[in-house]
């Protein structure tokens, strides 16, 4: 029996309501703006708006490939995310039910840092390979924040990818071999108590770099690809330069740095565009990249590209995959460019009152005044539960539930 093809059928991006330019951030901080530029290689970040979380902006992404592809073979959610929103409760419950989801299907949230998107793309390709048929939705969505003032400020952002992931895809098809490397480092985690992460950002560029080049040592011994044999590789970036870092050292790791032809941006150019401009979005962040390498490259029909993911803690996995011919009918190019550009530039006051914006949580009832302008928004907390509005109305978690 031939092993079905499976990968990415359809990929959707979301991302916040503001937009905090790095030219106003270096102005405040005193900093030379090419330090962000050219330094850090970022322009912009995606700042939520009070009434925006993981949820809104993931159910922002799915929407449109539900209303593409109906969601009646979907079987399982899996939402990959380091900003949940409570500590038993699926953040994936809510998109499910703001998308009207069947109710026979499994959902489950999926936590490593900025890695789990890429297990959560795993696990959905094993659960097709057994039964080809269903369809799993994989949702991915972070708000990267870091103290004011700390040197992992101009690093934030936000950002939702949606995927479909199923057997025959029309966008990508993913390889069976892939590199994996964990190991117990303490160079970025947020405790339970703490909104912003701790971090140690020297030490977790260096981890990012040991961490790949084991994981595609590891690609490597399974049979997977040379590097040179990639149209484009796709990394998370924590920050654009690092795709750029991190490339350069697994050249240097493969000995093939001073190999002809090894121009980074051939390779690396079109998958940062979108996260030039959104910022960090943790686990979001290599499929951002991903989006971005699509939607700005036409010559990809039949070649492979890698992915490569990093989660702080810390988990890495270099995958790969053959970009489907007839690739771009398929792809959200305008909406996903349109996401970006829609976002409202924020005052720089505003955006440090909306770094300190604090959830209540008293138990009581708190209005959400309306801020965002996309489908779906947090709109009240009422008794310690989350109420979100689409725009057709509000959405409260099962009445069988509730009792009413
Ligand atoms: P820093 O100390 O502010 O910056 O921290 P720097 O002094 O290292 O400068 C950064 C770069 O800008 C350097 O380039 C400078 O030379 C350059 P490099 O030497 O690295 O090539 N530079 C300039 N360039 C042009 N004109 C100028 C100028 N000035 C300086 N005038 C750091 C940077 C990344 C450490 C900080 O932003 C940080 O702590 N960020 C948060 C942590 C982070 O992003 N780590 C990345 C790897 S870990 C990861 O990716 C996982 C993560 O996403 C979390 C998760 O998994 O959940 C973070």
């Amino acid at each position: 029996m031939t092993e079905p093809l499976i990968g990415i059928h359809d990929l959707s991006l979301a991302t916040a309501h503001y937009r905090l330019d790095h030219d106003a951030l270096a102005r405040h901080l005193g900093v030379d703006p090419a330090k962000f530029h050219v330094g850090l290689g970022q322009d912009a970040m995606s700042i939520p708006a009070a009434d925006e979380d993981i949820v809104t902006m993931a159910a922002t992404a799915a929407q449109p490939i539900i209303a593409r592809h109906g969601g009646d073979r979907i079987r399982t959610v899996l939402f990959a995310t380091e900003s949940g929103v409570d500590q038993s409760k699926a953040a994936g419950l809510y998109v499910h039910g703001l998308l009207g989801l069947p109710t026979t299907c499994r959902v489950v949230e999926l936590k490593q840092a900025c890695y789990s998107a890429t297990a959560a793309l795993q696990f959905a390709a094993a659960l097709i390979a057994r039964e080809p048929a269903q369809q799993v939705l994989v949702l991915t969505g972070d708000v990267a924040k870091y103290a004011l003032g700390s040197t992992g400020e101009p690093t934030q952002g936000a950002a939702a990818v949606a995927m479909l992931i199923t057997a025959e895809p029309a966008i990508l098809r993913l390889d069976t071999p892939s590199g994996l490397y964990s190991d117990d480092v303490s160079d970025f985690w947020r405790p339970n108590y703490r909104t912003e992460a701790v971090v140690d950002g020297k030490l977790s560029v260096e981890a990012y770099q040991h961490a790949i080049e084991q994981a595609w040592a590891d690609y490597r011994y399974r049979g997977g690809r040379d590097l040179s044999e990639f149209a484009a590789c796709c990394y998370h970036q924590p920050f654009t330069r690092m795709a750029y870092k991190a490339h350069r050292h697994l050249l240097h790791h493969a000995g093939s740095d001073a190999a002809p032809g090894t121009d980074l941006d051939s390779v690396l150019a079109a998958g940062t565009i979108y996260n030039r401009a959104v910022g960090n979005s943790y686990a979001a962040s290599a499929y951002v990249g991903l989006a971005s390498l699509l939607d700005h490259r036409d010559d990809l029909a039949n070649r492979p590209i890698a992915i490569i993911s990093y989660g702080s803690g810390s988990v890495a996995e270099f995958l790969s995959g053959v970009i489907e011919p007839g690739y771009h009918q398929h792809l959200r190019s305008a909406a996903n460019a349109g996401a970006i550009a829609r976002r409202r530039p924020i005052t720089y006051a505003h955006y440090r009152e909306l770094h300190q914006v604090e959830i209540p949580a008293d138990g009581g009832d708190h209005k959400i005044e309306q801020e965002s302008t996309g489908p779906y928004r947090l709109a009240a907390l009422s008794g310690h539960r989350r109420i979100y509005e689409s725009a057709e109305g509000r959405h409260h978690s099962s009445s069988l539930i509730q009792g009413k």
